[in-house]
């Protein structure tokens, strides 16, 4: 007999981190292998931070706190989002927990009944309908393709709502295809969940900080202040600044909600670690012009790889507006062979052939629920960018 639960056959390992190790174990065998799979800067956490962390250690700040957190860490959160957002969170309607991941996993476990439906629009982060599927809701993908530019548009928002949605996640810019919402198109989506009380918004906001050309983030609940009282407002320190090891995501909405969710952290993780939370109050309320620097570095990279990829045959690539991923099409290769005489049948055949013949890890689309595609994380340093597109360019061009 198995020792493992059924609630496991519902869910995939992350195949990111699947490919990751992949690249990791043919680099070890000696190949020469560029990862372009894994969703972190390769910046380090910036010295002030890493600072506090160690003043606080020194200060013996080494014990238990409050489920969510510190008090200094949520008024710093509570200000984050009245600086950055408009948004005026109590300090009993923020959630602080071990990444945005835990987060989203406390609410879903906290709200969701069996069969309670939750609307992923397509491509999307693997952990939403996984998550769903832990706490037995059911996900139901819209898929958004390239020509809506990967985003859910208000008809498939509406023909998608029935009396069992329970959710609806949006995440901009979204994770695989930096694609981001404009504050129009947001608009158009809660015109139309205001017609449905009973869908509470997961807004994934963890790239806020990773837009570029001037782009202009906002979130949900401030485009539509009726939706604050129904939505989860995500956000995290992983990503903007550099501190994806220190796990530490937060979230503000609905006190009960919150009440909920510190119930299910309780009986986990009790709360993430007293040096993390110490270390975020420098990030939030510490300087922020790293953030530019390396947003300069982003776009650049951005461009250069969009660019590239647009010259191989048969890819093709929109330019996303943030986040540090981009999500071309593989449609123009399949159907070809590759110099070994392999037929190119999907997405995952592509990456394999990337990574097999010519040492570049990416993540095929299939993970992500939108194929033919395969994602690129571009937070990696631009020499091996330049090296890996001109290796993906060659692979193009000797498929016939
Ligand atoms: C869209 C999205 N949301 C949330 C997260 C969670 O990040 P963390 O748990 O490190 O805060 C990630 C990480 O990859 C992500 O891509």
């Amino acid at each position: 007999m198995s020792p493992l639960a059924k609630r496991l056959d519902r869910i995939q390992p992350s195949l990111s981190l699947a490919v990751t190790q992949r690249a990791a174990e043919l680099k070890a065998a000696g190949a020469d292998v560029i990862a372009l799979a894994l969703g972190e800067p390769d910046f380090d956490t910036p010295d002030h931070i890493k600072r506090a962390a160690i003043a606080a250690i020194e200060r013996g700040e080494t014990n238990y706190t409050p489920i969510h957190g510190t008090l200094e860490l949520r008024e710093a959160i509570a200000e984050k989002f009245k600086r950055d957002n408009d948004l005026v969170y109590k300090l009993d309607e923020i959630a602080v927990g071990c990444g945005g991941k835990q987060i989203i996993y406390n609410a879903f476990m906290a709200s969701i009944n069996p069969g309670d439906e939750v609307i992923v629009p397509a491509p999307y982060w693997l952990s939403y309908p996984d998550i769903t599927l832990l706490a037995e809701g059911n996900p139901v993908i819209v898929p958004c393709p390239a020509e809506t530019g990967f985003r859910l548009g208000p008809e498939a928002l509406e023909r998608a709502i029935t009396p069992k949605t329970r959710w609806l996640v949006l995440n901009s810019p979204g994770n695989p295809t930096g694609a981001a919402y404009t504050r129009a198109e947001l608009r158009a989506l809660a015109d139309v969940l205001l017609k449905h009380p009973q869908v509470q918004i997961l807004s994934d906001d963890i790239y806020e900080h990773l837009v570029y050309d001037d782009f202009e983030f906002t979130t949900v609940a401030q485009v539509e202040p009726a939706l604050f009282d129904r939505t989860l407002t995500l956000n995290g320190v992983s990503k903007a600044y550099c501190m994806t090891g220190w796990r530490l995501g937060f979230a503000g909405g609905p006190a009960e909600l919150i009440q909920g969710m510190s119930k299910v952290q309780s009986q986990s993780t009790t709360h993430t670690s007293s040096i993390s939370q110490a270390a975020s109050v420098e990030a939030l309320n510490g300087p922020h012009d790293f953030i530019a620097k390396h947003n300069r570095v982003f776009k650049e990279r951005r461009d250069l790889v969009v660019e590239a990829i647009n010259r191989a045959p048969g890819l093709e690539c929109a330019t996303p507006e943030g986040a540090f991923y981009v999500y071309p099409s593989c449609a123009g290769t399949l159907g070809k062979r590759t110099p070994d005489g392999k037929l190119i049948e999907n997405d995952e055949d592509f990456v394999t052939y990337l990574l097999e013949s010519h040492g570049v890890a990416a993540v095929q689309g299939t993970a992500y629920g939108l194929a033919p595609h395969f994602r690129i994380s571009y937070a990696t340093s631009t020499e091996l960018l330049e090296e890996a597109c001109s290796r993906i360019l060659r692979a193009c061009e000797g498929l016939s």
